[in-house]
């Protein structure tokens, strides 16, 4: 494997174990990549070898297999630092995924600064993680939300964007990737333009950071999320990127042991950042897991996997195309990473249980993204995501398998 030459993409198959097993008879096709990504024997080894070798709890005790877990999981997160470009490792949270790191945003930067009448946006495709949580506060605070209405073919416009920026506007958070539709949105000009109104720009990284680069200090965001398990790497475990400004000011989100200096029944001191919150025993394990994940999508190169995958979609996009009575959801220029696609013959449930049966594994259903499906009159679409294991034949396979679809519902 080099990040140089061929995309040799049977020789990273080759990594994944899981890659060889048999569906229903027949060899999976597994394309669901954007609800988790499976693991490569690196991350695996690496997390057993942690259990094997090298684990203790960290940052606790001072004998060897803490000191090793402890040097383990912080080098973890130094390995996040550098692939997303963050300043300091104090930059650097773990949480428990995107969802937790959103949590804690709201939780405290949201509590501590936003009053009645702030406005947040969002856009109306974001994941039910980027949205909820604002929600929560709007109605504990008395802010208003607002979304950023999205083109019929899954455009995003700044256009839109711009037209709801106003001086209440507080903060915007937006999605760098739609999970739903692939696409893929300026965000750089989209926190120029947040900061150019005052607010605060926080980034949902979910589908990005394993398709392209990520660079925090270019793009300028305040906040950066991501979930460990789509990258690869193991659930449970995922990062919150925040400017130390900000951290530093922030009170925590979660007591308890880790994220103190001092405690007397009278009053507590925080530790410094990025410990002040991480509260309790963390996913250790995991952590150094991610890193190994991150470790191995450098060795292969980011962006050559998002030339491949975009090689991928381009293929199924022709692909599917020429399914009889299939319509795709999503065709904004540049997408990337997933097809979500309705059929006039078939319910995306029935699409989803039909071609499982032919070793395909696609999802099908909202996509945790309700809004989007009321916004574009859907109730739900199937959806094929790849990533740097999948292969034109297997783009193939699935449209072979739509066509089955077609034959026993058409
Ligand atoms: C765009 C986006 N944001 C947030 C999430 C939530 O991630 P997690 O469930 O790992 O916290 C997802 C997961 O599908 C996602 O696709």
């Amino acid at each position: 494997m080099g990040a140089n030459g061929a995309y040799d993409v049977e020789s990273y198959r080759a990594d994944f174990p899981i890659l060889s097993t048999q569906v229903h008879g027949h060899p999976l096709v597994y394309l669901d990549n954007a609800a988790s990504a499976q693991k490569p024997r690196q991350v695996i080894d690496r997390v057993s070898e942690v259990y094997e070798t090298g684990y203790a709890n960290v940052h606790r005790g001072l004998h060897y297999l803490s000191e090793k877990a402890t040097a383990d999981y912080e080098a973890a997160r130094e390995t996040i630092r550098s692939y997303i470009n963050a300043r300091s490792t104090a930059e650097v949270i773990y949480t428990r995924g995107a969802s937790e790191a959103i949590n804690l945003v709201a939780a405290t930067w949201g509590r501590q600064n936003l009053r009645e009448g702030d406005e947040i946006i969002v856009t109306y495709m974001e994941h039910h993680s980027n949205i909820v949580p604002w929600q929560l506060l709007r109605d504990e605070k008395g802010l208003v939300l607002k979304g950023v209405p999205i083109g019929p073919d899954g455009t995003f416009e700044l256009a839109a964007f711009k037209a709801l920026l106003t001086d209440r506007t507080r903060l915007v958070a937006i999605t760098h990737v739609s999970n739903v539709l692939g696409t893929v949105v300026p965000v750089k000009e989209v926190i120029r333009l947040a900061h150019e109104a005052g607010a605060v720009a926080l980034i949902d990284g979910c589908q990005a950071v394993q398709h392209m680069t990520v660079d925090v200090q270019d793009l300028d965001c305040d906040f950066y999320v991501f979930s460990g398990h789509k990258l690869y790497g193991p659930s449970g475990i995922g990062a919150l990127y925040g400017k130390e400004a900000l951290l530093e000011k922030m009170p925590p989100y979660q007591g308890g042991g880790e994220m103190i200096s001092s405690v007397t029944l009278e009053k507590s001191e925080w530790a410094d950042l990025p410990h002040k919150f991480e509260a309790g025993t963390p996913a250790i394990a995991q952590a150094i897991g991610l890193g190994a994940a991150i470790d191995y999508v450098k060795a292969i190169g980011v962006e050559r996997i998002g030339a491949h995958e975009r090689d991928l979609i381009t293929y199924a996009t022709q692909r599917l195309s020429a399914v009889d009575g299939l319509r795709l959801v999503g065709t904004a220029a540049g997408k990337v990473s997933v097809v979500s696609f309705v059929m006039d013959c078939a319910h995306p449930h029935d699409i989803a249980t039909i071609v499982d049966r032919q070793g395909v594994a696609v999802r099908a259903g909202h996509h945790c993204a309700q809004p989007l499906m009321d916004h574009l009159d859907l109730s739900s679409t199937a959806r094929a995501s790849v990533g740097l294991y999948n292969t034109r034949a297997e783009i193939d396979a699935l449209a072979d398998s739509l066509d089955k679809v077609r034959a026993i519902f058409g």
